[in-house]
């Protein structure tokens, strides 16, 4: 199914910025920051961008002023601080959330909650008030849990649109399209892998076995390369000693995302990208599936598919901590 995946072109060519689809606004919240800065970079050079507004508590200006020199037709605009919120996710119609703190060495995706499970409760506060349409894209994490709370949050203020609301995977789907490639001799562009369930350890279910092309390995490949795709972020975490986690790769993978949302939202047909959201598939609430894009979202969840035995077992072990990380994320929200 992920073979139709149509992989965006994000292209610096000079002439692509004369297309006449350049109309969406698209907000960054967290756009000073080591995925926002890239991630805002390449939004302007996306043709369907015609807005580019962006967020954070720090260096908007200076962020903003650099990339408005970019000879794109998009207009960049800086907001600095929660006084300007409003104001740079009004009418939005995607925002990508980048907001909050990376881990180090030594942490799990779960120890950020306590510092930034706020941050997205309140980004998607004023998102329901001023953006009610807007496609809501959360990178921050533990994205697990990130997507329950700004859901919560949109329920209570009557906003909740659950075709509206995504976790970004994509970067898991990126890392095992480069690995299995790498095993296997491909060109990556030439691979696509779905990967769905969660974006944290065992909740990261890689479908080896609908891989395009088609693949095999000997068992004990399969384990190590699932085992790695799970663990990918740890890798980099591991690799940048305290200087943070996957920043430029993430930002590939948010303009990947964004810009699927984007062509879905302009009306092209055929658009696939799997994503974390609200899920009737399995028995957790979320779910990252393949979803059929289009002008309102999510125009079609397409299920699990056919699993292989071994990613039944994936399934079955990542399920637990899944409907744990849920939970955690409805109750920050419903406690406070
Ligand atoms: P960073 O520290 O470099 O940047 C975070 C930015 O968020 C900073 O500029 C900071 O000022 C800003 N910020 C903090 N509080 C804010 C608020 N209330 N409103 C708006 N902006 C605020 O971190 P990073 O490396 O860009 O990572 C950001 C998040 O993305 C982390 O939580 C990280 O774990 C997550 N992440 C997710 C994935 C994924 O696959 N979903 C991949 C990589 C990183
Ligand atoms: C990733 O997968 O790279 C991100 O979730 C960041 C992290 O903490 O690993």
């Amino acid at each position: 199914m992920l073979s139709r995946i149509v992989r965006p072109t994000i292209s610096t060519a000079r002439n692509f910025s004369t297309s006449n689809q350049n109309n969406f606004k698209v907000a960054v919240c967290g756009a000073s920051g080591g995925i926002g800065q890239p991630l805002s970079l390449l939004l302007k050079i996306n043709p369907l961008v015609s807005e580019l507004s962006l967020y954070d508590i720090v260096h908007t200006p200076g962020v903003a002023a650099d990339l408005s020199h970019i000879e794109t037709a998009s207009k960049v605009k800086g907001f600095n601080g929660p006084d300007n919120l409003a104001e740079a996710l009004r009418n939005a119609d995607v925002i990508i959330i980048p907001a909050g703190v990376p881990r180090k060495p030594g942490m799990t995706r779960d120890d950020l909650f306590n510092t930034n499970a706020g941050i997205v409760r309140d980004l998607a506060k004023v998102a329901a008030e001023v953006a009610p349409k807007a496609l809501i894209g959360i990178i921050t994490n533990p994205v697990n849990s990130a997507v329950p709370i700004a859901c919560e949050v949109l329920k209570k203020a009557g906003k909740l649109d659950p075709k509206r609301v995504f976790g970004i995977s994509t970067l898991d789907i990126v890392r095992a399209n480069t690995f299995i490639a790498e095993a296997k001799g491909l060109n990556p562009k030439d691979v696509s892998v779905p990967v769905i369930g969660g974006h944290s350890g065992v909740t990261i279910i890689p479908l080896m076995s609908r891989a395009t092309p088609s693949v095999s390995f000997p068992q004990d490949q399969l384990k190590a390369l699932t085992v790695r795709i799970q663990e990918a972020g740890t890798e980099v975490v591991k690799a940048k000693a305290g200087a943070g986690s996957a920043t430029l790769s993430m930002a590939y993978a948010g303009a990947r995302f964004a810009n699927s949302l984007l062509r879905g939202l302009k009306g092209e047909s055929n658009v696939i990208e799997p994503a974390y959201v609200i899920s009737d598939v399995t028995e957790a609430k979320y779910f990252s599936t393949p979803l059929l894009l289009g002008k309102n979202g999510i125009e079609k969840n397409l299920g699990l598919g056919q699993l292989s035995e071994f990613e039944q077992g994936l399934l079955k072990a990542a399920l637990p901590e899944l409907k744990k990380n849920i939970q955690a994320g409805e109750e920050f929200v419903n406690k406070s």
